[in-house]
């Protein structure tokens, strides 16, 4: 089936409007200034498995994992103990003249399992902290080998890397940026590797040749002395699982080798495990990075923490330098939380006793699955890796328009889902799917069927309004 339909544009916004003048003393995180305070989210009782269940006692598939985080499943004992025993024995002691053995026995495990030489690790509180960090650890590194201009960060379109100010200044998502301020004089942004978007005309390989020239004309127009780090998730992931083309990776790790430009991979969503493995750069895309950022399914959402594994060769040439006052001035109340990682190391057994190999072996499954639903006209392409997955729909899948499509569609296709049993991850005009880890396949059946009843509705619910001729 072909569409060659338009749909109308229709409203933007993050959060489904509240009842009329309902206001909440709770404010959640992307609020429209136009319902700010008066948003109510649907709230979640409870969770097992790869299942939540919801205020109106439905049991729902969580499609996302919450954030990309419950990677271990909710409501998993062996988390819960490792959270509640270290809690009973030490809850916090401070990171600035303490240590502890949780935080001193996951930096070991992490060392041990990072590629290379990413032997050293700083803990944070989140993704945008580790982020925050990495940033702020290249521009003491310039400060300290006295290059004070090597700074500029490079990210690209389609891109997130946080809520930060310097992490957000990243970002190159539609609308992210669009009523915000950022840190625009630290920041330059290439093309996002999107090959579904790429311009009719060019192959996969000659998209990339454009990618690599692109970031080539960059370096030499700013220079390569200015620019400090190239920052990139390995898959973007919030910009709708866009994986990139083949060797675009590697060809950018080799342009950051040849100007000492650090690659920071950020893997908050795509380490510990889902693409099958603890880190994914060197396993699944073959880079080295300089920095590895993580967060979220380090410890499957069980407690906030978050971290950025850092090169030995970093740190030798910081203790050469010869400014012995120098002092990487940054580190978090909440840094090597004793709580958060005896969880990420309960957490890291779980995933190698039996969980990442899981992932392995459904992955492809999971993909050949989803893949059936681009029989669909609304859906234009599913793409993903491991067990993550984005549905993007267009109006017209000629010209792959998707933004002529009412903005809402993500959001329509999330509510007939959550009523057949699926939470969704809407995001404008896609759907994001990356499920617990321990998902069976049976659930992925169960999740592929109702996302494509839950789209079938909505092509109906679009013809039935005028919005789309199908
Ligand atoms: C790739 C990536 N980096 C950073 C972040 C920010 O993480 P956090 O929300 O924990 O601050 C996210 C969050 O989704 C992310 O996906």
């Amino acid at each position: 089936m072909k569409s060659t339909g338009q749909i109308k544009a229709g409203t933007v916004s993050e959060q489904m409007p509240s009842k009329e003048g309902c206001v909440t003393p709770l404010v959640q995180p992307w609020p429209l200034a136009g319902n700010i305070g008066r948003t109510a989210l649907g709230e979640i009782l409870s969770g097992d498995g790869a299942y939540v269940t919801d205020a109106h006692g439905r049991r729902l598939i969580d499609g996302p994992a919450g954030m990309w985080c419950v990677n271990a499943g909710h409501r998993n004992s062996a988390l819960a103990d490792a959270l509640r025993d270290q809690a009973m024995q030490l809850t916090y002691t401070s990171p600035w003249y303490t240590s502890n053995n949780p935080a001193e026995k996951l930096a070991e495990m992490l060392s041990d399992r990072a590629p290379g030489d990413l032997k050293h690790v700083f803990f944070t509180t989140g993704g945008s902290s580790a982020v925050e960090t990495a940033l702020r650890l290249m521009q003491f590194y310039n400060n300290v080998r006295n290059r004070p201009e090597k700074k500029l960060i490079v990210s690209r379109q389609g891109s997130y890397h946080g809520s930060t100010y310097l992490s957000a200044s990243l970002n190159g998502r539609p609308r992210d940026l669009d009523w915000m301020d950022d840190a625009s004089v630290l920041c330059r942004k290439l093309t996002g590797p999107n090959p579904f978007h790429r311009p009719a005309a060019l192959s996969i390989e000659a998209f990339e040749d454009f990618l690599e020239a692109e970031f080539r004309t960059m370096i030499s127009q700013e220079g390569a002395d200015r620019i400090g780090a190239f920052i990139a998730e390995p898959i973007q992931a919030s910009g709708g699982v866009l994986v990139p083309t083949p060797r675009y990776l590697e060809r950018m790790r080799a342009i950051c080798t040849e100007h000492d430009i650090l690659f920071i991979a950020d893997e908050v969503v795509t380490a510990f495990g889902r693409l099958g493995h603890i880190f994914a750069s060197k396993d699944v895309f073959a880079i080295q990075p300089d920095m590895i950022t993580f967060a979220k399914g380090v410890t499957s959402g069980y407690f906030p923490l978050g971290g950025v594994m850092i090169s030995r060769r970093i740190f030798e040439e910081l203790r050469r330098s010869n400014h012995s006052d120098a002092m990487f001035a940054h580190g978090f109340t909440y840094s090597s939380h004793p709580i958060g990682c005896a969880v990420a190391i309960r957490n890291i057994e779980l995933l190698e006793d039996g969980i990442l190999e899981h992932v392995r072996a459904i992955a492809p499954y999971f993909q050949k699955r989803l893949k059936s639903l681009e029989s669909l006209a609304l859906v234009g392409e599913v793409r993903g890796a491991g067990l993550m997955a984005g549905i993007e729909c267009v109006a017209d899948r000629k010209s792959k328009n998707p933004l002529q499509l009412d903005l809402e569609v993500g959001k329509r296709i999330d509510k007939h889902c959550q009523e057949l049993g699926l939470l969704v991850r809407p995001l404008i005009n896609m759907c994001v799917m990356s499920p617990p880890l321990v998902i069976t396949t049976d659930q992925i059946d169960d999740l592929v069927e109702i996302l494509r009843q839950g789209i079938s509705n909505t092509m109906d619910d679009l013809v039935r309004e005028g919005l789309w001729n199908g």
